[in-house]
């Protein structure tokens, strides 16, 4: 495509809008609403999309002015199509193709897991296939092949729980506030990783699916098992740091193994759980034995952002002008996961 392309994401609780050129990230604003939905424990969808609406515009002017352009000065307008939530997702489409009508500019309908995996193409990893791609966050956790980033091929999934679901989940059992991640990282940080063994779902050599209810369960009963009162912060912190192990460790291990069985030289992480310094750790020790590139985009690419859409934008058909307007947005993913 060539040129810049200004891209909107709001498929769950950050408003985003960046402007990308190839490679090159000109601005990435973040407008998250992470506050408003602490107090509930979780997003509240109707919400995430209210609060969409009032932000939007304003996170797509500050996009465009850090970027130092205009509107006219952009090839096409990109944004989120699917999965998310529906009523968030409908803020975003209908922003995008609003403003794209009247630019007379082509839109491009991005997936947003496609949107993940492109971010490591993003400068400065700059990551080129092939490689194989752990995308583990609040909604999805999957393994995708990517040869070519116009196709990546599903090679696995979480059958229930998504890995960062399971982080917040057993956070919320410790007694840790929402979005649990972090805050259960750093008890971690103090306990035992050996103190508990919970079960690792679909334990086995060749598994690329991934599932976290059952671990999410023996939590729960261990919590139960010490009875009521407030747990000893020692005891709290070896539970967060067994129960971390026993979500990271799977996710650390099968993408290691699948790009081993797939004889790429590199693997990627994305997803807010890719934040995880011990999955980091984990995927950097079985890298290294392999003789794998590992490529992290920083933070503020792996969590959701609009720059990853510009990126998957440059490898998804771009709509043209006005053609775009009969399309809409989709809450649920294609068979297979990815639409791209
Ligand atoms: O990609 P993301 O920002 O949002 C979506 O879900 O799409 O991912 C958020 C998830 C949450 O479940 C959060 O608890 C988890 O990423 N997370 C972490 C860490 N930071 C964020 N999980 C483990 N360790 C972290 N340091
Ligand atoms: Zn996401």
């Amino acid at each position: 495509m060539g040129g810049p392309i200004l891209a909107i994401e709001t498929s769950c609780d950050e408003t985003a809008a960046a402007v990308v050129d190839g490679r090159r990230i000109l601005s990435n604003v973040i407008a998250s609403q992470a506050e408003l939905h602490s107090p509930y424990g979780g997003v509240v969808p109707e919400v995430a999309a209210r609060h969409h609406l009032g932000t939007v515009n304003g996170v797509i002017d500050a996009a465009l002015d850090g970027a130092g352009l205009e509107l006219g000065d952009v090839d096409a307008i990109a944004v989120t199509q699917r999965p998310g939530l529906i009523g968030a997702l409908l803020i975003g489409v209908a922003t995008a193709k609003a403003i794209a009508y009247a630019a007379g500019k082509p839109l491009v309908m991005v997936d947003h897991l496609h949107g993940h995996i492109a971010a490591s193409w993003l400068e400065p990893v700059a990551l080129d296939p092939p490689f194989v791609s752990l995308i583990a966050s609040g909604g999805h956790t999957r393994l995708d092949l990517v040869t070519d980033l116009r196709a990546p091929q599903p090679l696995g999934q979480t059958i229930d729980d998504a890995a960062g679901e399971a982080i917040d989940k057993g956070a919320r059992l410790l007694g840790l506030g929402y979005p649990g991640g972090p805050a259960l990282e750093r008890l971690a940080a103090t306990g035992s990783r050996t103190a508990h063994e919970f079960p690792v779902g679909l334990r086995g050599g060749a598994v690329r699916d991934f599932s976290f209810a059952g671990v999410k369960t023996a939590l729960l009963y261990a919590v139960r098992a010490r009875g009521d009162g407030p747990l000893p912060e020692g005891e709290r912190a070896d539970l967060a740091a067994s129960y971390q192990e026993a979500v990271v460790r799977p996710l650390a291990d099968r993408l290691i193994a699948a790009a081993r069985e797939q004889g790429v030289p590199a693997v990627a992480l994305g997803g807010g759980v890719a934040a995880n310094g011990r999955l980091r750790e984990l995927v950097a020790e079985g890298a290294e034995r392999a003789g794998l590139r590992v490529a992290v985009p920083d933070r503020s690419l792996c969590t959701d952002n609009a720059a990853m859409i510009g990126a998957a934008a440059q490898f998804t058909d771009a709509v043209p002008w006005p053609d775009f307007l009969g399309l809409d947005a989709v809450a649920s993913a294609p068979p297979g996961g990815i639409a791209a």
